[in-house]
This record gives structure tokens, sequence and C-alpha cells, in this order.
């Protein structure tokens, strides 16, 4: 098929470089000329696992444009924009900005609209108004740092559709993934996102508040209780780690957003609304830690991604992390493999653990794994529960979910 892709951040162009593998031809459009000139020239703008590989191979099947003309005879285009949140409601302009330019170009054309960001519900039934073609949710589900193999190995591939046969389009698009697929009105498919997100951010923030308790216990690591109850099928062992909180591009604003949306419906989401409180107090629980060591001097943060295995920093804790220590007086000094910011002096791993009177693992790379031998003669606050308690200086070391 010919299928048009708008918006080339992660979620475009991970699903543009797989459905390119599959051998269908890819018009990436995006209004950013000097990320289309970089794709132009083979160059990925972000750092993501395997897609400077993938573009490279599957570059014969890309045409990349600002031009929306150039979508005129599509089969079928995806919404892959950005949906932020701005003063704590989303901000679905760009989505329907595309939706007015889609309706132009695809006057002569009944290629099928899918919408891929995340939109509250009813934005799709929206969408339909403006653009008239068919309209798709099909909303993705896939982790920055693992995009492509999230793309190509989806849990489960959702299609909202009031239409049966552009639903049934999109369902066969993505059959080779052998993916199970739920069927599902727009509405639904809309808001299978928010709640699959919300209660990812909802697992975290209980683990992390689990994590506060143990760190008051004699003798007790939420590290153990985090693998026995996920041992429970009911519970999973996934999204279970205590850490400094959860950041990135998607549940901070999802969940914000989503809250409300439910309130404006006359809706309080209580549940939601407690894990934002708790992940937004995270970083004062990471500062008290480093207080109990020093009061003022040199800080090296490892990681400054919002996770492993990107160069991501949009609402990374890390970053605010840094910005609340160089409030609270301390000099800054950090290094992440892939991510920078202007925030602090970013140096070398062993400079910035060289430099420190106090090192924090904000970032769990796996770069970071087994320093502990490194990190001796250091203080060390392990926000992210890679490294082996019983090789560190007790002393000298703290961990978020480890009690005394
Ligand atoms: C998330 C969803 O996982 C994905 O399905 C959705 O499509 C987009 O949002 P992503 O933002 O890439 O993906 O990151 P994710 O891997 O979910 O991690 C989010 C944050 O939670 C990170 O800051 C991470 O460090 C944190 N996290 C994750 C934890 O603190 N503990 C965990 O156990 C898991």
């Amino acid at each position: 098929m010919k299928i048009g892709i708008v918006g080339l951040g992660v979620v475009g162009l991970a699903t543009g470089v797989v459905l390119a593998e599959q051998g269908h031809k890819i018009i990436g459009v995006d209004i950013d000329q000097n990320k289309v000139k970089g794709l132009e020239c083979k160059r990925s703008p972000i750092y993501e696992p395997g897609l400077q590989e993938m573009l490279e191979r599957y570059f014969h099947n890309f045409t990349f444009t600002t031009d929306y003309g150039l979508l005129s005879n599509t089969d079928l285009v995806f919404i892959t924009v950005s949906t932020p949140t701005i003063d704590g409601k989303i901000y679905l302009g760009y989505v329907f900005d595309v939706a007015k330019r889609l309706r132009d170009v695809l006057k002569r054309n009944d290629a099928i609209v899918v919408i891929k960001s995340t939109v509250v519900p009813g934005t799709a039934r929206k969408v339909k108004e403006i653009v008239k073609n068919d309209v798709v949710s099909n909303p993705e589900f896939l982790r920055e740092g693992s995009a492509i193999l999230d793309t190509k190995n989806p849990d489960r591939i959702v299609i909202g559709s009031e239409n049966k046969e552009a639903g049934d389009l999109v369902e066969n698009l993505w059959k080779f993934t052998n993916a199970p697929v739920i069927r599902a009105t727009w509405e639904e498919a809309e808001m299978i996102k928010y709640a699959a997100n919300s209660f990812l951010a909802v697992k975290i923030s209980f683990i992390n508040e689990i994590a506060n308790v143990c760190e008051k216990l004699k003798d007790c690591d939420v590290t153990v209780i985090a693998k026995a109850i996920g041992m429970d099928k009911r519970i999973s062992p996934y999204f279970l780690n205590a850490g400094i909180g959860w950041g990135g591009s998607c549940f901070p604003k999802d969940t914000q957003a989503i809250v409300s949306f439910a309130r404006d419906l006359g809706e309080e989401l209580k549940i939601v609304e407690a894990a934002i409180k708790v992940n937004n107090e995270r970083i004062k629980r990471v500062v008290s830690m480093l207080k109990g060591f020093i009061k003022e001097g040199n800080v090296c943060v490892l990681g400054v991604a919002f996770k492993p295995n990107t160069d991501d920093t949009r609402e990374s804790v890390a970053l605010k992390l840094i910005k609340t220590l160089k409030s609270e007086g301390y000099k800054v000094v950090a290094y992440d493999p892939k991510a920078i910011t202007n925030e602090a002096k970013m140096v070398g791993l062993d400079e910035c653990i060289r430099i420190a009177d106090v090192v924090i693992i904000a970032t769990e790379w796996d770069e970071f794994k087994g320093l502990e031998e490194k990190l001796r003669g250091k203080f060390v606050i392990d926000g992210r529960r890679i490294l082996d308690p019983s090789k560190m200086e007790k002393e000298k070391f703290k961990a978020v979910g480890l009690g005394e």
C-alpha cells in the first residue's frame, strides 16, 4: 500500500520503518524542514535502537517531505503528531490542523485516516467531521527505547472504527504481527490507551509508596517485595521497579489529560490523581537522602534521559532532580550515554564519579550496572535499584526502598 505518516517523531518513525520493511511505500510528512532534510539523507533525528539501520535498509520505500500534496493518492494516512498537555489539558490543535490539511489533499481520494496519536475520547469523531474520509483509531503502546520491537511484537492491536471495512483494512495491515486484535468503537479505542497508561503509572506509584515504607524498616528491601508480588499472575512482574519516579513524553501528560478530561465530565479519577501526587513527591525523598550525606558539595547525576536506551529527556525525572539540586545550592555534573542537557555540566562517566562527593543513579542504563567497585569511597544513592547493596559500603550507601 501507499501509506502516509504525518508526524515523524518516535511513533511515526517506528511505524514507518516497520511498515516499510513489510514492503509498503511510505510518505513521511513533517512540518520540521530540518528533520525532513536529515531524513532525506538517511539520518534519524532521534536515537532509538534499530531505527537508523532500518531507515537505511528500507530507504527505497520512503519519501520524506513537508508537502502534504504528496499524500493525495495514498491508501491510508497515519496521524502521529504530538498531543501535548498544556495547562493540565490535552492540546489537540496539531491533530485538527493535520485533519484540515488532509481534508484538502484527500479530496479526490478515499484514503483511510488512522489516528495513532494519543487523543481523548471523542477526537476520532471530530476528525471524521473534518476529513469526511473513514477514520480509524489505532492507538500505539510502544515504549521508547524498544519502539521498533514493540511495533513489530505488540501485546495487542486495538482497532476502533465506525466503518467495518475501514477497520478490516487496518487490521489486515498489522496481521504480520500475529498479535491478538481488539475491535472497538472509536471512544473505546481512545479510552483503552489512557486506561493502559494510567494503570501502568498507578502500578509504579504503588510500588514507590511501598518503597517509602520499606525505607523506614530494618532489613527490608522493596525489590524483594516486588519480585514476590510480581509472581502472582494477577499482578505480573512488570512495572514494579521502584525508583525516583516516572517521566517521559507519555505518562505525565496522559495521566494529567485523562484526569482533567474526566473532571470535565463530572468524574474524579482519584487513583490516577494519587499516582500523580506520589510521583511528584519522589524527588523530595532523594534530596532528603542526599542531605543525610552532605549539605553542600558536588553531586554526580548518572543518567539524564527519562529512561534507558533513549536520548529523550522530556519530563525526565533526572532533569527535575538536577534542577532541584541546583536550587538547593549543590554543584551538579552529569553523565548519560546518549542524552544531553544544558542543566548541568556534562562530563565522562569516570570524570563524573571522580568529581563527585555523592553519586546519584537517576536512569537505569546498563552501563551503570556493576559500577559498585568504581564507586568505592563515594557516597552513593541508587535511585533506580541497579546496584547490589551487598557490594556497597553500608554507611555510604542509600537506595530507594532499601531499609536501614
Ligand atoms: C509508555 C508506555 O509504556 C507505552 O505503552 C505508551 O505507548 C507510551 O508510554 P514510555 O513513555 O516509552 O512508554 O516509557 P515506559 O517504559 O513506560 O516508562 C515510563 C517511565 O516509567 C520511565 O520514566 C521509567 O523510568 C518509569 N518506570 C517504568 C519506573 O519507574 N518503574 C517501572 O517499573 C517501569
